[in-house]
């Protein structure tokens, strides 16, 4: 059971259908990545070897259920929805190591690190490339469009995130045009292809990408919090990278609001030189508590996920339903 899922605290009879749905994603995944050809086979290994949290399959399995109460499990359009979408998701993991010039993911060695920036590039081509692949084995055109389209969409923001990098006059729109594009995008699309094809009317499968497109941004703004404050073995990746790569992320936005013109200035300069050593980043994390920026990402995190939850209340009473309740918590509280 991914650990994500275990937060949520889903009912003992979802957690049992979620984890065999799981598991049937995961071999639909190693099925779609399967290759006689070694050098190739040696990369996807690679890929393969660390789990993540799962928490997009989830949502397309979780979002299914909920949509149409009649399901007792998810179909079989749902278990390959849900493997284009990790797929998708692992491809812009492998390419954002390289961005970041990360060494840690998943508690352990990145692509780039272990077989260097050339193979993490053509390895995440090849993800995208077989995710494509997979969703074309649908029967509607409509969910590869869509799959398509918010591909797109991700990549967009990570290139404007790549273009503002260094400047230290960023704000919140900015900001969460970034972040809504980068992560929130493909998090709502897991949820609304697990309602469409769970057959929900069109103002559920709406619902449902709105949820997704909150908790996205939540699940961003906490990632960005455990950047700067978290602990990197409990996280299991590379932390600090943000300010290593000049990307100002929403705490240390307010943070600088909220200083006068002469101690801001004096703040970016010593922004600018990154906060990577455990001392850099106890002084940062101080300094961001003393500005309440830390509790205002916190709070800012909190409410979408609030607005998020009240979306669900027109949805038939259901454990699928509760299930997504709690992992909306998750989101905020998780520690990893
Ligand atoms: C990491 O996503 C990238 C972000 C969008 C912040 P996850 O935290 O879902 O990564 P895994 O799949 O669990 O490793
Ligand atoms: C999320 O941003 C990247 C993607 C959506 C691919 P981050 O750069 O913060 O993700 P992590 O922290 O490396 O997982
Ligand atoms: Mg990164
Ligand atoms: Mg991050």
């Amino acid at each position: 059971m991914p650990r994500i899922v275990s937060l949520a605290s889903a009912h003992a009879s979802t957690s049992a259908v979620l984890a065999a749905g799981l598991v049937r994603v995961e071999a639909r995944f190693r099925d779609q990545l399967d290759t006689p050809i070694r050098p190739v086979a040696e990369l996807c290994e690679h890929v393969e070897r660390y789990r993540g949290k799962m928490l997009r399959p989830t949502l397309v399995i979780l979002s299914g259920l909920a949509a149409n109460t009649a399901l007792v499990e998810p179909n079989d359009d749902h278990i390959v929805v849900a493997a284009v979408i990790e797929m998708i998701h692992m491809a812009t993991l492998v390419h954002d190591d390289v961005l970041d010039d990360a060494s840690v993911r998943r508690g352990g060695d990145t692509v780039n690190k272990c077989k260097g920036n050339e193979a993490a590039i053509i390895l995440g081509d090849y993800l995208l490339s077989k995710s494509f692949h997979l969703c074309s084995t649908l029967d509607t055109q409509r969910t590869a469009l869509r799959v398509g389209e918010v591909t797109s969409i991700v990549c967009e923001g990570e290139m404007l995130q790549l273009a503002q990098r260094g400047d230290f006059d960023l704000g919140e729109p900015a900001y969460f045009n970034i972040i809504r594009r980068k992560t929130a995008a493909l998090i709502a699309l897991a949820c609304e292809l697990g309602a469409s094809h769970a057959d929900a009317p069109r103002a559920i499968v709406q619902r449902l990408s709105d949820f997704g497109d909150k908790i996205g941004t939540a699940f961003q703004i906490q990632d960005d919090l455990l950047d700067l404050v978290g602990d990197e073995p409990v996280v299991g990746k590379s932390l600090g990278k943000d300010l290593d790569k000049g990307k100002l992320t929403l705490p240390l936005i307010h943070h600088l609001s909220r200083l006068d013109s002469a101690r801001r200035a004096a703040t970016i300069e010593r922004l600018k030189s990154g906060a990577s050593t455990p001392a850099e980043r106890a002084a940062l994390a101080r300094d961001l508590e003393a500005t309440g920026s830390i509790r205002f990402a916190r709070e800012k995190a909190k409410d979408l996920v609030s607005q998020a939850k009240s979306l669900l209340s027109p949805l038939d009473d259901s454990r699928a339903r509760a299930a997504l309740l709690s992992l909306a918590d998750a989101v905020i509280t998780r520690t990893f």
